[in-house]
């Protein structure tokens, strides 16, 4: 806060009045591929994520300064020139929220001065984008006195992420980063957004975040090019089934009409999705029923079909996964997010994380050629403001 409250005050001046506000990013323990499929995800919100100190201005100017992009300097826009523009950089992503926003109805009628800090591994596929969109989200809520359901601010960010910035996404990385809840996952039905709350309970085990050091963007990824082999593989499938997504499907259903899809292709991505789905909702009851080992087994699963049906894992990750699934006191690993690089997660028994964490680094330095980076995740709140209360209660 005081680093935050310094450099603030050293790029805008004056700190009264100013507000801070934090999202999280998110890790996704099981269900990959399947929120733009209609099917179910088992995320959770990280306590790493974006900071926005903030006030607002008496006229009408955006100015926007990230203490990870110095070099930047500060954006400046204003409320009368919102749309996406190249040079922004960066500074698209709260750009977007607050023209999203405004055009959803909500009244912002003063600029602000927003200052950011994220600590959330860099390309890491943990949500950084998501955790901009909703601190902004979360700072315009509390700094414009607004009423907006939070579901409508993730589906909102969601619209950024679309049809402002350009990545064709699903629902989950905004839904983990706006609705997280400390020491719990959610269980996400993508299809109806119903969601529940269930507590990660892991006894003697902690979640280790391994990050490949092989960044990744979405946009650039071949993302896009499976969901559309999704939609062709519904499309199949629809000649004979009514149905709207393939979360529709149980895996019985699919493995009966599965020849339908004419492309081999699109049956392997297709039967990822349904199989994934199901997958998840048995690993909900798993963790439910306090067996870790058969969570962790899932977790496997979902990998292994992520590499050999989906076939978005790519070496770094895959070594990562293989060589934590060798070591001793590993429930299960699986890449997480969109993969392609990015980050990977373990359940490690809290005794073996320091062997955990020598034994894969130097099996993955030995094949790769340089470090992964380990990360204890700890599991923590949605986008919320943050203020002298909530940070003595911490
Ligand atoms: C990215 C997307 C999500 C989801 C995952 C894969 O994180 O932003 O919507 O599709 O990939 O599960």
């Amino acid at each position: 806060m005081d680093n935050l409250k310094s450099a603030f005050q050293k790029v805008f001046g004056s700190t009264d009045l100013a507000r801070l506000f934090f999202a999280p990013g998110r890790i996704n323990l099981i269900g990959e591929h399947t929120d733009y499929n209609g099917g179910h995800v088992f995320p959770a919100a990280i306590s790493y994520g974006t900071y926005a100190l903030a006030k607002k201005r008496s006229d009408k100017q955006l100015r926007f300064y990230s203490m990870n992009f110095e070099q930047d300097g500060i954006h400046t826009s204003s409320l009368d020139d919102l749309d996406y523009k190249e040079e922004d950089g960066w500074s698209n992503f709260p750009k977007g929220m607050i023209q999203a926003l405004i055009k959803d109805g909500y009244t912002i009628d003063a600029g602000m001065d927003i200052l950011f800090y994220g600590n959330i591994p860099n390309a890491a596929g943990l949500s950084s984008s998501a955790s901009i969109e909703l601190v902004t989200g979360v700072m315009l809520e509390g700094l414009f006195e607004l009423d907006i359901d939070r579901i409508r601010m993730v589906q909102l960010g969601q619209q950024v992420e679309n049809n402002y910035i350009g990545v064709n996404s699903g629902i989950m990385d905004q839904f983990a980063v706006g609705m997280g809840r400390k020491n719990h996952a959610m269980l996400l039905d993508c299809d109806t957004l119903e969601y529940q709350y269930a507590p990660i309970v892991l006894q003697d085990h902690d979640i280790i975040i391994i990050h490949t050091n092989k960044s990744r963007t979405l946009a650039g990824s071949k993302y896009n090019e499976r969901r559309a082999q999704c939609e062709q593989a519904l499309a199949d499938l629809q000649k004979t089934l009514d149905i709207t997504s393939l979360g529709q499907l149980t895996v019985e259903k699919f493995d009966a009409h599965c020849e339908q899809i004419s492309d081999p292709i699109h049956r392997k991505r297709a039967k990822h999705a349904v199989y994934e789905n199901a997958r998840t909702l048995e690993a909900l009851e798993k963790l439910q029923q306090n067996d870790l080992v058969a969570f962790g087994q899932l977790m496997n699963a979902s990998h292994e079909s992520l590499q050999q049906d989906y076939e978005v894992t790519g070496i770094e990750l895959d070594t990562i996964v293989e060589a934590a699934w060798k070591q001793p006191g590993v429930l299960g690993a699986r890449m997480t997010g969109a993969g392609f690089g990015g980050c990977a997660i373990a359940i490690v028994e809290k005794n073996q994380v320091a062997n955990f964490e020598e034994q894969v680094n130097a099996i993955y330095r030995e094949r790769i050629g340089y470090d992964a980076t380990f990360y204890l995740a700890a599991i923590g709140d949605g986008a919320k403001e943050i203020t002298e209360d909530t940070q003595s209660a911490k």
